[in-house]
């Protein structure tokens, strides 16, 4: 696991982001708690993309449906059928993979290559470089791209005819070792279904089994046509929802990248069937502007286009963000077609159509989807932020400061107010002034130890301000106001302060920017 991913866990720990659920009886795996600076970042990110789909968009509404449903509904989405990975053990560790992440991460190995090999030229030639004619002549770049595709090739059409005994074959032929411990004795691929199912009703032998929802998707599709005639929606329109998901994940390592009970926030954008692409284009670029205005160096993020497409999307793509373990996956855009709504008709038996009431015909919509996994995001604001600096101590020796730069107003504690000193009545004005600021900001009050030990705490959680109240303050009603990122101090008067951090601090700036 790369250094700083093993820093961002232990800090995350430390500054009660993030802690292992049922830590004091050694864990649950895959399962985390979010601490008391945690769920205000989380919060503060859901609001963030609750805002930008709901207030942005006079026709996208939101619902909050529950996580227990029909247990039909997974037969109708493909979930029983379908929501399945590809398993495979090595015999010798004894340690469970995901076949087509054993391929996927060799794949991703041969591009790496290519890209050395491509950045090694082009140091070498200057601007005399030409990327595509290099690529299109350089012998080992030719080697590998060649094995590249036919791997894709014989990938991407076993895993189409679910063929498990090719996918372990592929493996095999691409002498694929086990990353713990070099073996390369593998068991054959099973298929793992990822839904937890459980018991609904209180007599167990006569309880139905149903399942713990695996996306908030469905409850959005099942909905459709209660939001369609309760809120007067006309097409195109969407439905956002927030909540909490299950997915046995057979390869969960990963921090909270990877979890077993997590948080996605997705929206289904209803449409006219033959719209589809246009809307996938606007969705694409609606929601890379939603990260931009957070991440300020774009070369982390990305888009992925899916090569392998589910059978009843016609467009899928994926937002990668470049991670401490790599570029990955946070968010997955989809066009769907009428797949769903399609399935929900057939097995529930009810119409669920659109009529339009301009061309006096009635039609099952098509679905663009949005769909981003709040930990994950999450994850992307931690690894963004956090930076190891060097900064000056009281007496100008320069000090390691650890500091997370979270964008101000994702920020779990928007400013700390801190007395001088324990007396002379500071600590009183330091309390006026929270009391003041407390109704609109998350405000922290610190006393105990040096003005520099608290900044440095402040720092790494990321506090965007901090208020210093002095021996000067009782005389002229002024402050200090510390920046975390600068490190620069302003003198302003009390009066000024709640006017600076509203300004910095509000949903009104970053929502204005991306609409
Ligand atoms: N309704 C579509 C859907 O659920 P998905 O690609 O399976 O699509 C959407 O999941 C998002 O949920 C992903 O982009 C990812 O951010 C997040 N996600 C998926 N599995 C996850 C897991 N085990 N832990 C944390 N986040 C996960």
């Amino acid at each position: 696991m790369d250094d700083l991913f093993k820093k961002l866990i232990a800090h995350s720990k430390e500054y009660g982001f993030i802690f292992p659920s049922s830590e004091i009886y050694d864990g649950l795996s895959a399962v985390y708690d979010y601490g008391q600076n945690g769920v205000e970042l989380k919060n503060n990110i859901k609001k963030y993309w609750w805002d930008s789909m709901v207030l942005l968009h006079e026709n996208i509404v939101g619902i909050d449906s529950a996580i227990f449903m029909h247990p039909d509904i997974w037969e109708a989405s493909g979930h029983v059928g379908a929501f399945k990975d590809p398993l495979i053990d090595n015999k010798n560790s004894k340690k469970r993979y995901r076949a087509d992440d054993l391929i996927e991460d060799y794949i991703e190995k041969l591009e790496a290559k290519i890209e050395k090999e491509i950045s090694k030229a082009a140091k070498k030639f200057g601007d005399q470089f030409e990327e595509q004619k290099f690529r299109e002549t350089n012998p080992r770049i030719l080697a590998n791209q060649k094995k590249i595709d036919k791997i894709n090739e014989r990938f991407v059409k076993a895993i189409n005819n679910n063929d498990l005994v090719e996918i372990r074959q592929i493996i095999i032929d691409c002498e694929i070792a086990d990353p713990v411990s070099g073996s390369r004795e593998w068991t054959d691929v099973r298929q793992f279904n990822l839904m937890f199912d459980t018991k609904l009703g209180s007599v167990n032998e006569e309880a139905n089994s149903i399942y713990l929802r695996p996306e908030t998707a469905q409850g959005i599709f099942v909905n459709f046509l209660n939001v369609q005639k309760s809120g007067r929606m006309r097409i195109p329109f969407g439905i956002a929802q927030i909540g909490k998901v299950f997915r046995n994940e057979i390869v969960a390592r990963q921090f909270i990248f990877r979890m077993r009970e997590f948080e996605q926030m997705e929206m289904q954008f209803f449409i006219k069937p033959g719209e589809e692409l246009k809307w996938f284009d606007y969705w694409k670029d609606k929601r890379m502007k939603w990260y931009k205005a957070l991440v300020s160096d774009t070369s982390k993020l990305r888009f992925h286009d899916h090569d392998k497409l589910a059978h009843y999307a016609n467009a899928a793509t994926d937002i990668e963000f470049k991670y401490p373990i790599g570029f990955k996956e946070v968010e997955g855009i989809h066009s769907r077609t009428d797949f769903d709504l399609s399935q929900h008709q057939k097995f529930s038996g009810k119409k669920l159509q659109f009529y339009d009431p301009d061309t006096k015909e009635s039609y099952t919509p098509y679905v663009v989807e949005t769909s981003i996994g709040l930990d994950r995001m999450f994850l992307l604001i931690l690894s963004n932020a956090y930076s190891e600096e060097k900064a000056p101590n009281a007496e100008g020796k320069l000090e390691d400061r650890v500091v997370l730069k979270i964008p101000a107003i994702l920020a779990p504690v928007k400013l700390a107010v801190l007395p001088l000193v324990r007396k002379d009545g500071l600590p009183e004005k330091a309390h006026q002034i929270m009391d003041e600021l407390k109704y609109e900001f998350n405000c922290q009050y610190e006393e105990k130890d040096s003005i520099g030990r608290r900044y440095r705490r402040q720092d790494a959680i990321g506090t965007p301000y901090c208020i210093t109240v002095d021996h000067q303050t009782s005389m002229d009603d002024t402050v200090t106001i510390r920046y975390r990122d600068s490190m620069k101090q302003d003198r302003i008067p009390v009066s000024k302060v709640r006017e600076i951090i509203s300004e910095k601090v509000s949903y009104r700036n970053i929502l204005k920017e991306i609409s």
